[in-house]
Formats: structure tokens, C-alpha cells, sequence
């Protein structure tokens, strides 16, 4: 595992400011910051990127496919209902895990369901930054990722 990139959804730019209560007093930037260190303690490229547009990630998505070994992505409430999102991670090769800053299985009904989750290696929910620190620590702990080490593809 040697690049990673670090792929954050809509209103992930907002971080800091958007309800901190739930999602924490890091900035975008700061977590970003985390999360390079980290790689770097690794020996991993983390590559960063955010989009508010659903299209864009998927854009995102089809452009890294042969660039990057693996991405952790954080779809935000696309996670609920993007088909779209859920078909472009199931396209693509690479392992990709799904992580969330609050524990979404115990917030609110609509935000308990994930369509994207069946077509990642995991789902990682509810640590803050740490849910991105162990996200990576999994990817690196994959030897030789390929389409067979997805979980789900249903
Ligand atoms: C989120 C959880 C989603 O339900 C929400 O829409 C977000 C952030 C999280 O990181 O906890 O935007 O993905």
C-alpha cells in the first residue's frame, strides 16, 4: 500500500465550524494534516480531495481508480441514498473503506443505512479523526489488494 487518497464528501469542508458537537472542532485542513502525518508514519501517500457534488465524487473516483492503491471515503449523506457513489465504488478495483467521524448507527433512523457500505472493505463509524486513522491502518495491513478483497459486491 503506497498512496492512499482520502476522499471527503458534502459538508465535509464545513468541519470545525459545522456542528461540532457532533463532528468535532478540527478543521478540514487540520484533519487532512492528521491524517498525511499518519501516512507518513506509514510510509503512505495520503492524497486528500473533497466535493460537496455527488458527480464530482464519482469523477473523483473514476479518475484515481489506477493512480491510488486504496481510498477512504467519507461520502457524508450520500452515504444514505447515492446509488450512484455506490456503483462507482463497486466499479473500480481498489479497496475502498467507508468512514464516518459520528457513530452513525446511533443517531438518527435515515443516517443508520448505508447503500455504499456493502461494496467497501469496511465501514468505520464514530471515532472522530481516529475513524481515518484506523481506516488507513487497515489498508496498510493489505497485502496485495484486489477486486476479491472487497466485501459484499451484492
Ligand atoms: C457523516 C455522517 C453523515 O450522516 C452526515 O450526513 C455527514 C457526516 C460523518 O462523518 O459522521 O455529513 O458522514
Amino acid at each position: 500500500m503506497k498512496r492512499i487518497l482520502v476522499l471527503h464528501g458534502p459538508n465535509l469542508n464545513l468541519l470545525g465550524e459545522r456542528e461540532p458537537d457532533v463532528y468535532g472542532t478540527l478543521s478540514l485542513s487540520q484533519l487532512n494534516r492528521v491524517v498525511s502525518e499518519h501516512g507518513k508514519s506509514l510510509k503512505i501517500v495520503i492524497m486528500t480531495a473533497q466535493s460537496n457534488s455527488e458527480g464530482e465524487l464519482i469523477d473523483i473516483l473514476h479518475r484515481v481508480r489506477k493512480k491510488v492503491d486504496a481510498v477512504v471515503f467519507n461520502p457524508g449523506a450520500y452515504t444514505h441514498y447515492s446509488y450512484a457513489l455506490r456503483d462507482a465504488v463497486s466499479a473500480i478495483q481498489i479497496p475502498v473503506v467507508e468512514v464516518h467521524l459520528s457513530d452513525i448507527k446511533k443517531r438518527e433512523p435515515f443516517r443508520r443505512i448505508s447503500v455504499i457500505a456493502p461494496v467497501c472493505l469496511a465501514q468505520i463509524s464514530g471515532y472522530g479523526a481516529l475513524s481515518y486513522v484506523k481506516a488507513i491502518d487497515k489498508l496498510s495491513r493489505l497485502s496485495a489488494p484486489s477486486k476479491g478483497s472487497k466485501r459484499g459486491r451484492k
